[in-house]
């Protein structure tokens, strides 16, 4: 009896539909939005506290009261972006780099989440007194560019589906 091969279904989808998986529906995009909305403030209220209110305590400055809250609502929403930016993975990351689009700023992303990601578990972890505070500013410092990275893919990723459809309604595809 004849078998017959069978094309994988990314590949033989059309140029549109491939677009159309690549784009988030609005509950996922709500979650990657509010997942990174939580971490930047929690993150940059955090800062403001350390550096510039420090309570004077006896012995000398003591760590605001809200420091140890930003930390707790910190740590949850990092586990919870752990989840909501993983996935992005199967979908609008493979779909995207099929179809090499917005790749410089989508790996740039990635990137920049795997440097918190690595930095973070460090700040549970690596218990060396003098290496922290090195640790701490190589997780904080890159966490403020996330907004600007993330708005900046959103908006190149848009242009470049609007292209990418003209284009191919030019070439008579869907
Ligand atoms: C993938 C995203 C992120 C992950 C997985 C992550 C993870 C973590 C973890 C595990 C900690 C240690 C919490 C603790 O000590 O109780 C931490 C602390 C912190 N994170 Fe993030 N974070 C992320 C994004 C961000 C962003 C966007 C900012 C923005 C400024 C940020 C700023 C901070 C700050 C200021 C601290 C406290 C540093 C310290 O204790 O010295 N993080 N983060
Ligand atoms: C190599 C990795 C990635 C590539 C190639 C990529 C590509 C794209 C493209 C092409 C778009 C425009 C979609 C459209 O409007 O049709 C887009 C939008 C978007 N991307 Fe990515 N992306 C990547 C990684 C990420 C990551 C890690 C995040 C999350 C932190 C993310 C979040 C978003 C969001 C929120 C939008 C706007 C929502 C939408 O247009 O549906 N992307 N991306």
């Amino acid at each position: 009896m004849e078998t017959r091969m069978t094309t994988s279904s990314h590949i033989a989808a059309p140029a549109a539909a491939r677009s159309e998986t690549i784009r988030l529906g609005p509950w996922h995009q709500s979650a990657v939005y509010t997942a990174t909305v939580v971490l930047v403030a929690t993150g940059a209220v955090w800062v403001v506290l350390h550096y510039f209110f420090a309570v004077p305590g006896e012995y000398g400055p003591q760590v605001h009261p809200l420091e140890p809250w930003m930390l707790k609502v910190h740590g949850a929403a990092a586990m919870a972006g752990l989840i909501v930016y993983g996935s992005l993975l199967p979908l609008h990351v493979r779909r995207a780099w099929t179809i090499r689009r917005n790749i410089v700023l989508g790996i740039a992303l990635i990137g920049l989440l795997l440097v918190l990601t690595i930095t973070g578990y460090l700040l549970y972890y690596a218990g060396d007194e003098e290496l922290r505070p090195l640790v701490s500013a190589a997780h904080w410092i890159p966490g403020l560019v996330v907004p600007i990275l993330l708005a900046w893919h959103v908006i190149s990723g848009k242009a470049a589906a609007r292209v990418g459809t003209v284009a191919n309604r030019r070439r008579g595809g869907a």
